[in-house]
């Protein structure tokens, strides 16, 4: 099976591929700038601790030499002001960077729709004759929809989570190595362990939703389009009946999905908080020289890195079950427009003149449906001059269509041809069709 990414590959021409590195990067700018922003509150709260511990003072130290200023409380003041603008730029950024990350999203959505409708439309008769219209109702519609609103987003997600899980574990291994250590692993190791156990049913009801999908669309289509026939006999409720199953299939995976959602933040958040409270007491209990008022700033930051460190954590597992429920959407979508360049060249043949002036002539024209057991036409053979006037009369299921259908190009005989002037209209159908009406 293709991977994900080559499957996207498909999905954004060269373009949208490079918008899409970009993306990349300004996520990671986003991560890093969250990460700075948790970073100074550590120096701040060092600040307000009186400086009493030794890295405070230190900080003190240098602020006082670079701005030159020796009074305490304007030092406080400015810091405070610093501190505010950095977040105000932070913030700002990280606003336009959701608003670019949504544009990209959804103009890629509409662009990928509109080519997956003109491999539709620009495929042969037969392809439609072999696949249920509601499928590929589905597919323009809300597949597409889940491949960018839900895989395509949920992946910018999970990148930037996971840039800003890395730097604030970095930066709580770097403040206090043993503590950070120890809960990073718990929340890494039950994460890990509670997405293993979701993953392979947020797959299957992936796929059964599809397929639900599919058959919603179509107990709708065929039970409202042939609600004259359906009256008369009093069929309603088969179709109702089976409207109801694949509302209720629907129904299961979306249920399972968000349930599964919401499961982290609560164990992510016990398992938080019984850090914190670790760090507190192993440090207190410890003896640690440094009392209440030097693990201060410590408790701070990972107070703070916890707020900040659960919900992405929280967001990043949710991103995960996200792309698995949503998966097979990316796959259809992709097989089907890689068929794009295929009848994008077929249509681009040289289009010819193919005027009728001596006649049509059927030689030989056999002709299969797909899947079907027996030949619909079994060697026929036929001219029509031009000028000429022909009724096509005989039983229902003699082959009236078929032979219409044949002459309109709209089917290819499996043997035999269809010749205007002797010329197979194989040889340019557009040509042809250009003649017909
Ligand atoms: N999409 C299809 N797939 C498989 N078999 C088909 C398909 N369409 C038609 N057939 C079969 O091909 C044969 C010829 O069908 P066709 O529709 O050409 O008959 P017709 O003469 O137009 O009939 P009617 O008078 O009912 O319109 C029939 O046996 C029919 O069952
Ligand atoms: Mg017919």
């Amino acid at each position: 099976m293709r991977s994900l990414l080559t499957d996207f590959a498909i999905l954004l021409p060269g373009r949208a591929r490079r918008s899409a590195l970009l993306l990349l990067v300004l996520l990671t700018v986003g991560a890093g700038l969250e990460a700075l922003g948790i970073g100074l509150i550590l120096p701040f709260l060092a600040i307000l601790g009186d400086g009493g511990e030794s890295r405070g003072r230190g900080i003190l130290d240098a602020l006082q030499r670079t701005t030159g200023v020796d009074d305490k409380d304007s030092l406080l003041v400015i810091s405070a002001a610093a501190l505010l603008a950095m977040y105000v730029l932070k913030n700002v950024y990280l606003g336009l960077l959701k608003y670019y990350q949504f544009r990209f999203v959804f103009g890629r959505q509409v662009d990928v729709a509109r080519r997956l409708m003109a491999v539709y439309m620009a495929s042969p008769y037969e392809f439609h004759l072999g696949t249920n219209s509601a499928q590929l109702l589905r597919n323009v519609t809300d597949e597409v929809r889940h491949v960018f609103a839900n895989v395509a987003a949920a992946m910018a997600n999970a990148t930037s989570e996971i840039l800003v899980i890395l730097v604030i574990a970095g930066l709580l291994i770097w403040a206090e190595p043993m503590a950070a250590l120890f809960s990073i692993g718990v929340l890494a190791g039950v994460s890990g362990l509670f997405y293993a156990s979701v993953r392979r049913t947020t797959a299957r009801l992936g796929r059964e939703k599809q397929e639900a999908t599919e058959e919603h669309i179509r107990s709708v289509n065929e039970g409202l389009g042939s609600i004259k026939e359906l009256k008369v006999l009093g069929r309603e409720a088969a179709f109702l009946h089976r409207f109801d199953r694949a509302g209720r299939t629907y129904a299961r995976a979306q249920r399972f999905h968000r349930t599964v959602r919401e499961l982290p933040r609560l164990f992510i958040e016990t398992i938080g908080i019984g850090a914190i409270l670790l760090v507190v007491l192993a440090a207190l209990l410890q003896g640690d020289r440094r009392g209440l008022d030097g693990i201060l700033p410590i408790l701070g930051l990972f107070a703070l890195a916890a707020v900040r460190l659960m919900p992405s954590l929280n967001r990043l597992i949710g991103a995960g079950t996200t792309i698995r429920l949503f998966r097979p959407a990316v796959r259809v979508v992709a097989r089907d427009l890689e068929r794009y360049e295929l009848v994008r060249s077929q249509r681009s043949q040289a289009r010819t003149e193919m005027e009728l002036r001596e006649a049509l002539r059927l030689d030989g024209v056999r002709y299969r449906y797909p899947g079907a057991a027996v030949e619909a036409l079994r060697g026929l053979d036929l001219t029509i001059r031009q000028g000429e006037s022909v009724a096509f009369v005989g039983s229902s299921g003699a082959g009236k269509t078929t032979v219409v259908d044949l002459l309109l190009g709209l089917l290819e005989p499996s043997d035999g041809a269809v010749l205007v002037d002797g010329r197979d209209i194989q040889s340019d159908l557009s040509g042809w069709q250009s003649q017909i009406g």
